[in-house]
């Protein structure tokens, strides 16, 4: 009966407003900063390519239990991909909350920016468009990790990359990510009040600053690492479907053989 009368009034019987706005803010803001500070070590990570091909896959194994187990488990990245899927899907959930519903929300949304001419109500705006492109880049790639773990690796993931055709959709990914992350990690610090000084205004202005330069270098680290992958791909083409083979999968193949 409370529920009814407070979805009629906007009230309790008390005469007090649901906490439930408040509450599920904070979610959006803590999921946030997980998957922002997830994607600065995602793009550390997969940009060990760039280092070798070996890097690469010692990376890849230590994430299949490479420390623990004597073969490689794929499956123990696919939970870990489950579970930053959830993150995700809630985080995106949470977010569709603010967006402008029909065309009048948007119009008065588009005159409010232009008015305003304040650079962050035009970063809000950024964000949302990324978060939609996100929406379903994001999925997919996630869906992809996450049902074909076994397929990562120096040559499965450039393979991928160039004789899967899948370039174009990471770069449109990257981009999005890129300024989604940043523009929402520098929002956090706005609205939480974090590293907030004696002068808000010049703290404000030092956090775009940092913003803007975390942007240009996970960008830049990504469009290296794309074109590392294209590289290794297009070198690859020939021989699509074959297996990078390393110091542990070389150590793998000769006790089978021993065994044998
Ligand atoms: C645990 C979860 C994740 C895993 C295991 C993972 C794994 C990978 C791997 C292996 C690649 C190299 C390309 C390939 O093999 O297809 C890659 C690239 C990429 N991933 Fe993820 N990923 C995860 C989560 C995410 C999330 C949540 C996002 C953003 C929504 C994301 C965005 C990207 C982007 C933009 C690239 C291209 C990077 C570049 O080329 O510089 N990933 N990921």
């Amino acid at each position: 009966m409370s529920d009814l009368i407070e979805g009629f009034l906007g009230k309790s019987i008390d005469g007090k407003k649901s906490r439930l706005p408040a509450k599920l803010d904070y979610i959006q803001s803590a999921t946030g900063l997980f998957l922002g500070l997830f994607m600065w070590g995602h793009m550390f990570f997969v940009s060990t390519i760039l280092i070798s091909k070996d890097a690469m896959l010692a990376v890849t194994r230590f994430f299949e239990g490479s420390m623990f187990l004597k073969e490689p488990q794929p499956v123990i990245v696919s939970f870990v991909v489950a579970f930053v899927f959830i993150i995700f899907i809630v985080h995106a959930g949470l977010g569709m909350r603010k967006f402008p519903i029909n065309f009048r929300q948007f119009q008065v949304y588009k005159t409010h920016m232009k008015m305003m001419k304040h650079s962050d109500t035009t970063l809000w705006f950024v964000q949302a468009i990324t978060g939609f492109i996100m929406f379903f880049l994001g999925s997919a790639h996630l869906y992809m990790m996450m049902t074909k773990a076994s397929e990562i690796g120096p040559y499965a993931s450039s393979d991928r990359m160039w004789s899967d055709f899948m370039w174009p959709f990471y770069l449109i990914l990257l981009l999005a990510v890129e300024f989604h992350g940043s523009i929402g990690l520098y929002r956090l610090c706005v609205k939480w009040g974090w590293f907030e000084g004696k002068n808000s205004k010049e703290t404000r202005a030092k956090l775009v600053k940092v913003k803007w330069a975390i942007t240009a270098f996970f960008l830049a680290l990504g469009i290296l690492t794309l074109a590392a992958y294209m590289k290794i791909g297009y070198e690859h083409r020939n021989h699509v479907g074959e297996r990078y083979m390393g110091a542990i999968e070389y150590n793998i193949a000769i006790d089978r053989k021993v065994e044998a």
